[in-house]
């Protein structure tokens, strides 16, 4: 549950998942649901190829349109990468940056995640930020250390209006969701830090979702929690049904 004026956030990561046809079914049955009326604001994030079929489907729907990354530079040689002005002008509204499974699985730093929120920026995108630790940090005790250090980095390019998407990257895909208990300590660590280390106006201003096998069964009483304010969603956003209740919920 949110307080002070946060509208909450529910983001679908469609992740690489989802070929035309299927996506097409999906953002129909999204509007056709009106979703995009719900009290949380929401968004889905389709792969790139899909991203015009998806602002197109859902104009005028009330949902949003992202995508899950794209480079720091507007433009040049960079062979195989996306420009953040490409997807601002075709209508992407958000952009993930710093998913887990971009920094552990494609190498991602700190200071390239910082750099991609500032070229968000530039472009209008509002830069939705993941942080979160692996198993071994955690089990080392260096949990806060981590998500500090991967706010700290963000925060001279983050602006008014960035959010951030505390996912436990244990938790990703993995069926094993946070406890509660876990989840609601680490928000509140978040807000503590972003107070200490932006201001209290930044930090009662900043949307904080949870991300991590997030679910029509569990997403109630996670978004009950104080300091959470809406859920980053993988496998289950591409449930409409189950994305309907997470959405719901919130
Ligand atoms: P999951 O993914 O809900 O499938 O765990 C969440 C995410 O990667 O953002």
């Amino acid at each position: 549950m949110t307080d002070g004026g946060r509208r909450p956030l529910v983001v679908g990561n469609w992740k690489m998942h989802l070929g035309e046809a299927a996506a097409g079914d999906l953002l129909d049955r999204l509007r056709a649901d009106g979703l995009g009326a719900a009290r949380a604001e929401v968004g889905v994030a389709p792969t790139f190829p899909l991203l015009r079929m998806a602002v197109d489907r859902l104009g005028g729907s009330g949902i949003r349109v992202g995508v899950q990354n794209h480079h720091f530079e507007d433009q040049g040689a960079f062979t195989g990468e996306v420009s953040p002005r490409t997807v601002a002008e075709i209508g992407a509204s958000f952009a993930i940056l710093g998913h887990s499974e971009r920094r552990h699985g494609l190498g991602e730093s700190d200071d390239v995640v910082a750099r991609k929120v500032a070229a968000a920026r530039r472009h209008g995108l509002t830069p939705v930020v993941c942080v979160g630790e692996t198993e071994t940090e955690r089990l080392e005790g260096r949990t806060r250390d981590v998500v500090g250090r991967q706010i700290l980095a963000v925060a001279p390019a983050a602006g008014p209006g960035t959010v951030l998407a505390y996912e436990p990257v244990w938790a990703i895909g993995t069926g094993r969701t946070a406890t509660l208990a876990q989840i609601a300590e680490m928000h509140a660590a978040i807000r503590r830090f972003l107070s200490e280390t932006l201001g209290t106006d930044a930090a009662k201003a900043t949307r904080i979702l949870y991300g991590g096998s997030v679910n029509a069964g569990n997403a109630e009483p996670i978004l009950r929690l104080d300091d959470v304010d809406g859920a980053l969603v993988g496998g289950a956003s591409l449930d409409p049904a189950a994305f309907g209740t997470i959405v719901r919920g919130a």
